[in-house]
């Protein structure tokens, strides 16, 4: 099992255990209720200035009123790229544009999409605290393709019969119905197309100094399993869209998107390559949401000169990552592949786990962990708060799903953010909480970017390197333990 989604099922035993993990909502909204959350967590490194410091909050029910755009250009898993712009009306109706490209910049537009619909909100989330379930219901799906070659690619995953009455005549800039209430569901399908992301809905609003604020809304996550994504019910979000009135300065992406229309796909501009180099400390720029309610917060250190790395996983039981329940302390090697052929500027990597360490924070946690059989997960009875444990004499934490040594295949990117500050992205986990442990399963999304924090020559701790007698080579692993 893969050591880093496995521990959602960590997380079910400690709700198990009776702590109060999952928050039990009251019931689905009434007009007067109303509480706002402040999400506490702050990467230490990444304000130089204590005036630069941010304060967040998110109101349940959210407010989605307005229009929110992309700040960039998205990756779905399988991959795809997009950019969107959604807008909702006062009387629940949506507008929802989704933008497709052929390549990763989201510079050559492939075809749009016009959705209408109706959103409901329903009630603070059962299984992700902090976010709202909401019920849509589509109204019209429209396509517009924007070149002949698009076309062609659309035919061979569409049934002919779909756009209009035939995507053999399609005229590359009109306008098609794909979808009415009267026609059937199976051109969407065919087009791996859902709105089940409207299923999970949070907005955060970030007041800054100076007076001004950023409005983010999340959205639900998409499945990594093409033959999923469909009916999939998200757990976790995607990356943020943001509000066309209170976005981050600069972002031309926001403006161009928000003037975008379905015959005018937005074309950004060529972003800078980042030639930057994984060395240092990287942190979480929030506390983030996982799918099957993972709260926590990522720390990693690379050292290339010694292909090594560290990463601390803080976990929480609430979303503003103020309860701190476990934190794990995994390091180990890594090799640096190709550049993916699938997204380009992202390469390939391959990741060794050989040693794990972790902490339990609260006593529910500590008396789970105490009351596994000797050998299964650490010194048997050893487990106390606040008391680190080497996993890596019992292989693992078998109520935890750790089990090593563990090898991963990963894909990375570095870009520039509108600070020209660099961005880290690691691959996205698979959903269905298996591991990337084999190269068929190599990522093809990103989870939520990491900032930059130190360049010094952070030294990964040592003793991750001593556990097991591994040689990685630069490029290829070789698997001697
Ligand atoms: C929630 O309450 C706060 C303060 O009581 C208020 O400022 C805010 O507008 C309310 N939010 C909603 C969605 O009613
Ligand atoms: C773990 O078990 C040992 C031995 O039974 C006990 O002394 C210790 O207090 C336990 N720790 C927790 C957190 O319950």
């Amino acid at each position: 099992h893969c050591f880093l989604t496995a521990l959602s099922f960590a997380a079910l035993l400690v709700v198990g255990t009776g702590t109060k993990l999952w928050e039990v909502p009251t019931g689905p909204f009434t007009s007067s209720s109303n509480f706002s959350e402040n999400p506490q967590w702050e990467p230490h490194c990444q304000y130089r200035n204590v005036q630069d410091r941010v304060r967040i909050t998110a109101d349940i029910p959210p407010r989605l009123d307005g229009t929110w755009v992309s700040t960039s250009c998205e990756v779905r898993p399988s991959p795809e790229f997009l950019t969107r712009s959604y807008t909702f009306h006062p009387n629940r109706h949506f507008q929802a544009l989704q933008h497709y490209y052929t390549d990763s910049g989201c510079e050559d537009p492939s075809y749009s999409l016009i959705i209408r619909g109706k959103i409901r909100l329903r009630q603070a989330s059962w299984i992700t605290r902090g976010g709202t379930e909401a019920e849509h219901h589509l109204t019209k799906v429209g396509i517009v393709v924007h070149s002949l070659a698009a076309k062609q690619r659309l035919s061979s995953r569409l049934p002919s019969t779909c756009v209009g009455l035939n995507l053999g005549q399609v005229v590359p800039g009109k306008f098609y119905e794909l979808y009415s209430t009267r026609a059937g569901r199976g051109c969407l399908a065919a087009l791996g197309f859902s709105m089940m992301e409207m299923s999970l809905v949070r907005v955060e609003t970030q007041y800054h100094n100076h007076g001004w604020k950023v409005q983010e809304l999340f959205l639900g996550d998409i499945h990594t399993d093409w033959t999923q994504r469909i009916q999939y019910k998200p757990t976790g979000y995607q990356q943020p869209l943001q509000n066309a009135m209170h976005h981050i300065h600069p972002c031309p992406v926001c403006a161009l998107v928000y003037r975008s229309t379905e015959q005018r796909p937005p074309v950004l501009p060529r972003s800078p390559v980042a030639h930057l180099s994984l060395g240092g400390q990287w942190v979480s720029q929030h506390c983030e949401t996982r799918p099957n309610v993972l709260f926590l917060t990522r720390d990693f250190t690379f050292d290339p000169h010694q292909h090594a790395w560290e990463g601390i996983y803080r976990h929480y039981s609430d979303p503003a990552c103020s309860q701190p329940t476990f934190t794990l302390r995994a390091s180990g090697h890594y090799a640096q592949g190709n550049p993916s052929v699938k997204i380009s500027g992202a390469s390939e990597f391959v990741f060794k786990v050989t040693q794990v360490r972790a902490t339990a924070m609260e006593v529910p946690t500590a008396k789970l962990l105490n009351s596994t059989k000797p050998g299964k997960c650490g010194q048997a009875r050893g487990w106390e708060v606040g008391v680190e444990q080497d996993l890596t004499p019992t292989d693992g934490c078998t109520v935890l799903g750790i089990k090593l040594p563990h090898k991963e295949y990963e894909l990375f990117k570095i870009e520039l953010d509108h600070r020209k500050h660099p961005l880290l992205f690691i691959g996205e986990r698979p959903t269905d909480g298996s591991s990337p442990d084999r190269p068929l399963r190599r990522p093809t999304s990103f989870q939520a970017p990491m900032v930059f924090c130190s360049g010094r020559s952070t030294q990964v701790s040592r003793s991750g390197f001593k556990s097991k007698q591994c040689i990685l080579l630069t490029l290829t692993v070789a698997a001697c333990c």
